[in-house]
């Protein structure tokens, strides 16, 4: 089953509750973007967005340009899209051609998925969808945590590769270590990151 096809089916098959990543409350994420610094102007991008409360939480807080990307059309259906005001984009992160830029990138648990060619694919359009002053926000499982989710294999990052993964490109701002608890009370150890991109360093992107 090719990737869409199975998180289309995820998505049709499974209640929010019945999926590990759920979340009522996306504190990782909302307090390192607001680290970032995020202003009513500041335009996020959500990868692999799914049927996160996210987006809605940031549109809730005065963002009035915010988009939840997935490769799953179902996901993005079930997203809350407070009326209409988050912006919907069905792609797969490795083949998106983006037609803008964004000041923040937000990824919780997509990363992960991707072999390491496909997580090149994604850096480098990372670095093309970002502004120069950009900023990026990813959680991925952390060497401590699962091995596969959703039935999927995953690569498990040590901060440091998570940190070589990310590049030159970027400034530390922050990392983290958090504990996931899925609804039914499994722990999911993620390793976090914020980090704004480094204008000195453009030319080599
Ligand atoms: C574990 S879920 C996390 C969802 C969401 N980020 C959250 O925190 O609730 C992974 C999400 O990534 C999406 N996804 C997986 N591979 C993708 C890809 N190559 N491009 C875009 N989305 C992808 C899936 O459809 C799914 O919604």
């Amino acid at each position: 089953m090719d990737r869409a096809s199975h998180w289309e089916r995820v998505y049709s098959e499974k209640a929010p509750r019945d999926t590990s990543w759920f979340e009522d409350d996306p504190t990782e994420s909302l307090d390192l973007l607001l680290l970032t610094g995020l202003e009513s102007g500041t335009s996020v991008i959500d990868i692999g967005a799914g049927r996160s409360p996210l987006p809605r939480s940031l549109v809730d807080r005065g963002l009035h340009d915010v988009t939840a990307l997935d490769v799953s059309r179902e996901a993005l259906d079930q997203l809350d899209s407070a009326e209409g005001r988050v912006t919907r984009v069905v792609a797969d992160i490795t083949s998106w051609l983006p037609e803008r830029h964004y000041d923040r990138w937000h990824d919780r648990a997509v990363l992960h998925f991707l072999s390491a060619e496909d997580a090149q694919l994604y850096r480098r359009t990372m670095l093309d969808a970002l502004t120069p002053h950009g900023a990026v926000v990813i959680g991925v499982f952390s060497d401590s945590g699962p091995e596969s989710c959703s039935g999927l294999p995953v690569t498990r990052y040590r901060e440091e590769d998570l940190l070589e993964w990310l590049g030159p490109e970027f400034l530390v701002l922050d990392t983290r270590h958090h504990t996931h608890h899925t609804p039914w009370g499994a722990a999911q150890d993620f390793v976090w990151v914020a980090a704004s991109r480094d204008p000195q360093k453009m030319s080599l992107t």
